[in-house]
């Protein structure tokens, strides 16, 4: 039995210890339950839910980068009927909490999808105002503060669990948005999702992806991420959930220095499955070797 307290509150909502998932890497978790215990995440959080079914961009819509990888998936999920039905069920047969990406193209399509889910048995939503792939809603209400605080205050009348809001790290300034996502009501802050970028094959000259453009994730991006939640948690008083490019428990631990309550792991879960898992033991390995007994003990240290 360990001595180090590792358990974490996000808006009321107790986590046993500090790692979830970046939403859109594990799927819903069955994907990844062959390899990874789920009772030991501190959350699992899906890929984004849409109040009807999405069919997505199409493909190419994954290209390899140096240090990480392009994506450009355009939301594809199948609606939160259907995950209503068949994912909670499959989740809550682990002792874990489950956040929910929740995504729209217009304002009240992120309400008719909080609303469908406010019955649900769910831990905690998380607003997707940062997807870069759709021409509609995500990116496109998370760089502008007055739009961002919008459409927080709408999704709050609807949103009957905790609401987290996902930044986007494709602003001058992200304080900004994350003071305005504050202003609307959110009850925490995830960030940072994907950096947009390109790639072109030059045999073909053509880009690499069919959407041109897509969103950059993976360990190439984590001082960007670490920047910002660095800079976030110094502006804004609710929890952060930290993410971007975190492949091990060490990158964990910055994080939380940086200032974050808990961490996503994402893009990592592609080239190993076991890597949450990891996470959760090299931070836990961190604490007992610098005797911290509180994980709390070292949030926002850096000053
Ligand atoms: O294209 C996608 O499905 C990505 C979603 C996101 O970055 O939130």
């Amino acid at each position: 039995m360990s001595n180090q307290n590792m358990t974490v509150t996000i808006a009321g909502v107790e986590m046993k210890n500090p790692v979830t998932t970046a939403s859109g890497t594990f799927g819903s978790g069955r994907e990844f339950g062959e390899f990874v215990d789920l009772n030991k995440l501190g959350a699992v959080t899906v890929k984004g839910v849409a109040s009807v079914p999405w069919k997505g961009n199409d493909a190419p819509r994954i290209a390899e980068t140096y240090g990480g990888m392009l994506n450009s998936v355009g939301l594809q999920n199948p609606g939160a009927d259907y995950f209503i039905e068949n994912d909670i069920p499959f989740l809550r047969q682990y002792d874990t909490k489950i956040i929910v990406n929740i995504c729209g193209h217009t304002i009240e399509e992120y309400c008719q999808v909080a609303e469908k889910l406010s019955d649900a048995d769910i831990d905690l939503l998380e607003l997707n105002i940062s997807c870069p792939n759709v021409t509609a809603g995500g990116i496109t209400f998370g760089t502008e503060p007055k739009m961002a605080e919008k459409v927080v205050s709408e999704v709050k009348k609807y949103a009957k669990q905790p609401l987290i809001v996902k930044l986007t790290p494709n602003v001058t300034d992200i304080t900004e948005i994350a003071n305005a996502a504050v202003c609307g009501g959110a009850d925490a802050l995830s960030l940072i999702n994907t950096l947009q970028g390109m790639r072109i094959d030059i045999h073909g000259k053509k880009p690499v992806l069919a959407n041109k453009i897509g969103g950059f994730s993976g360990p190439a991006i984590k001082p960007v991420a670490l920047r910002m939640v660095y800079q976030t948690a110094k502006a804004v008083d609710v929890p952060i959930i930290g993410m971007g490019g975190i492949s091990n428990g060490e990158d964990a631990i910055e994080f939380i220095m940086a200032g974050a309550t808990a961490v996503a792991v994402g893009t990592a879960n592609f080239s190993n499955p076991m890597v949450t898992i990891e996470t959760i033991e090299g931070i836990e390995k961190y604490m007992e070797q610098y005797h911290i007994s509180h994980i709390s003990d070292i949030r926002g240290i850096i000053e």
